[in-house]
């Protein structure tokens, strides 16, 4: 299953699991933008507004912020959810393909690494941005929310009785997902002050957490094609294989990095 079909079959229960992870990482996303009244953001990969919205409170109604996801559901969603911020205007649209510029702000949460091409993508992003500008990026620190994946992908396998889960090809998310890395990888990418901080963040995986997971983020590409009922024992299998393990938290924690456009 592709990046745009996951994401759309989890909207709703996207929405769900923000308040436990997209919402806190959307803030902490903005407040690393420092954004001011009146400032044009563009929010990239916006989903269903963690950052787009508290941006969309912070430059007021005299600013803009423009937020565009591929996928229909979760701009249909945010639409719903930002009824009464006419400054914020969900498009559904290719980030990388945007053509307006001259943002103050040009931020993407969670987003820059499913670009194909995750340079060349993120360069486009900051090119959509004034000289003096900011940008901030936020990714995942590495090894954050990998244990889900792997009870998820033993689950499925087992249910299905298929071979075991393929690993992913190492991309250069896996190279660059500490703050070091992270930082020297900004540094080429045209920018100036760049800084990157790690922010924290740990989820008590109780059963509906732990679902919501797997149910509200891409992870859901996993179970596409499955009838409800053998989803319904891969979830069974999943919190029992977490159990198993004495798997009570999950790191969430991300670098969210920041820099200057020249
Ligand atoms: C993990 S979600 C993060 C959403 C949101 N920024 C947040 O923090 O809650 C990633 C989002 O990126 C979107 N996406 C992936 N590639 C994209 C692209 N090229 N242009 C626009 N959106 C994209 C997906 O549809 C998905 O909604």
């Amino acid at each position: 299953m592709g990046t745009r079909r996951a994401f759309d079959a989890a909207a709703a229960d996207f929405a769900a699991l923000g308040r436990y992870l997209w919402e806190p990482i959307g803030a902490a996303t903005v407040a690393a933008a420092g954004l001011a009244e009146g400032d044009r953001v563009l929010d990239a990969c916006c989903g269903t507004g963690a950052s787009a919205i508290p941006a969309a409170h912070a430059v007021g109604a005299e600013g803009v912020v423009d937020a565009i996801d591929l996928s229909g559901p979760m701009i249909g969603e945010l639409r719903r959810l930002s009824a009464g911020l006419p400054q914020l205007r969900a498009h559904e649209a290719d980030a990388t393909a945007w053509d307006t510029g001259g943002y103050d702000v040009v931020q993407s949460a969670l987003g820059i690494f499913f670009f194909p091409d995750m340079t060349d993508g993120t360069e486009r992003l900051i090119a959509r941005a004034r000289s003096g500008g900011r940008v901030v990026f936020t990714i995942w620190r590495g090894g954050s929310m990998v244990a889900a994946g792997r009870h998820l992908g033993r689950a499925v396998a087992a249910v299905t009785e298929s071979g075991p889960p393929s690993e992913r090809e190492p991309s250069l998310i896996d190279r660059i997902d500490q703050a070091g890395p992270y930082a020297d990888w900004l540094s080429e990418r045209n920018l100036s002050d760049v800084d990157v901080t790690v922010n924290e963040l740990r989820l008590t995986m109780t059963p509906e957490i732990a679902w919501l997971v797997v149910v509200g983020s891409g992870f859901r590409g996993l179970l596409d094609g499955l009838e409800p009922d053998v989803v319904e024992r891969v979830r069974e299998r999943y919190l029992e294989s977490l159990r198993a393990d004495g798997v009570t938290e999950l790191d969430a924690t991300t670098l969210i990095g920041s820099g200057t456009v020249h």
